[in-house]
């Protein structure tokens, strides 16, 4: 068996008394899109967080193609080639559509000015921005930071690509449009771990979906198998509030 992108081995971490993520393991193999879903509060954001370097796991391993990744700062592992998108889109606020991909290109891939324009203008057109490469991402709307924020991150090619929520917002007819978005990075040979709520994008975007619940992981397999789940099935319906 090939080594696996991503490898999570035995992660807990302890919010004070919580604990948001309890000795949680799975692997991601290379061309692979894995969804992980689960109830809010689950630990899905804080799992993200940790591959990504924000947190330091309290124990366990990340391995990215093999090599012991954890406790590495966010810069280091961005350069390795793994990127993550925010829930809550976090571009410039003040630069326009292009000026923010072009940012991203030079400091997180490390591209010249000339290029890094260059690979903005073919990501913009990928992700039906270029009408708006103008607009200061003030003036945007939610579906378009939720593009932007995917086109941030695709400017600094990455090999392993973490995406929290895309399409929360988005409305039935804008669905299609993104999952051929993600059908064409996967294509273009990037590994996927998506976090999402909207089940059309889960069953059609993903191989293999693992869902979580209050920080363990209470189902893993193809989609069909786990929306059938009774665990799954009972921790979204007794999700409180
Ligand atoms: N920085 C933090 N400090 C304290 N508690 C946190 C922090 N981040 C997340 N949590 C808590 O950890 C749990 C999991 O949160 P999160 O990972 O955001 O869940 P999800 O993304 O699945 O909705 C929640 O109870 C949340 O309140
Ligand atoms: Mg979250």
């Amino acid at each position: 068996m090939e080594t696996p992108v991503l490898s999570v081995a035995g992660v807990t971490k302890h919010f004070g008394g919580l604990t948001a993520v309890k000795n949680f393991s799975f692997d991601v193999q290379p061309g692979e899109a894995i969804g992980l879903m689960g109830p809010n509060g689950a630990g899905k954001t804080t799992l993200v967080n940790i591959i990504y370097g924000i947190y330091k796991p309290d124990s366990g391993k990340i391995r990215f193609r093999g090599s012991n990744i954890g406790g590495l700062s966010p810069h280091r592992i961005c350069h390795l080639g793994i990127a993550r998108t925010y829930q809550i889109p976090q571009p410039f606020a003040t630069l326009t559509a292009l000026q923010n991909i072009i940012v991203a290109a030079i400091y997180g891939r490390g591209l010249s000015r000339p290029d890094a324009e260059k690979t903005a203008h073919e990501i913009l057109e990928q992700l039906d921005l270029s009408p708006k490469k103008n607009t200061v991402t003030l003036d945007m709307d939610e579906v378009a930071l939720k593009r932007l924020e995917l086109a941030r991150v695709l400017a600094t090619r990455p090999s392993l690509l973490l995406i929290d929520e895309v399409a929360a917002g988005l409305t039935e007819e804008e669905l299609p449009r993104i999952l051929e978005i993600l059908r064409n990075i996967r294509q273009a040979g990037v590994t996927i771990l998506l976090i999402e709520h909207v089940m059309k994008v889960m069953t059609e975007a993903v191989d293999r979906i693992i869902v979580m619940d209050r920080g363990e992981k209470i189902a893993e397999g193809n989609p069909g198998d786990v929306m059938k789940d009774r665990k799954v099935i009972e921790a979204y319906l007794g999700e409180p509030e």
